[in-house]
């Protein structure tokens, strides 16, 4: 089912210059951009974005890593792009993500793990509209 998904590059991507590589591995894998741009996290957007973690014990130090940081947020859409971008960006931790991922060959920092993507369509809803007004996505 074509579907869409949110995908934010975290602030080592843009400081490594990776933007380029982890954007291509998307698009070779033949997902669409719909939508993309650089912003300013503020901690508010910040706090938003992983209000589902808020009181776990990394909350604080994830939304200050974040906070005042430059990011690219992007919409994808293709086949099952939800599913398909979250295994190509492997597991949560670098450490552990296997080969052949974005985290697994690019990454070792658990916090600014190289990228963030919703996992499931509701969280694509809820974390696109933080930072894309409807219109940028039609
Ligand atoms: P992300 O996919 O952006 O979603 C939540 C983020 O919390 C996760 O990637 C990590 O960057 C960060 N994080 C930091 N510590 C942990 C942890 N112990 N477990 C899970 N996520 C963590």
């Amino acid at each position: 089912m074509t579907e869409r998904t949110f995908v934010m590059l975290k602030p080592s991507a843009l400081e490594r210059g990776l933007v380029g590589e982890i954007l291509g591995r998307f698009e070779r894998k033949g997902l669409k951009l719909v939508a993309m741009k650089t912003v300013l996290m503020t901690r508010d957007r910040a706090e938003e974005l992983y209000s589902v973690h808020k009181g776990k014990h990394f909350f604080d130090d994830l939304v200050s890593r974040m906070t005042g940081q430059r990011v690219v947020v992007m919409v994808l859409e293709g086949r099952s792009a939800v599913s398909v971008v979250r295994r190509l960006i492997g597991a949560t931790d670098p450490v552990s993500a296997d080969p052949g991922t974005v985290r697994g060959d690019l990454g070792l920092d658990l916090t600014d793990n190289l990228v963030h993507a919703s996992d499931s369509g509701e969280s694509f809803e809820r974390e696109s509209s933080i930072f894309f007004q409807p219109s940028e996505l039609l």
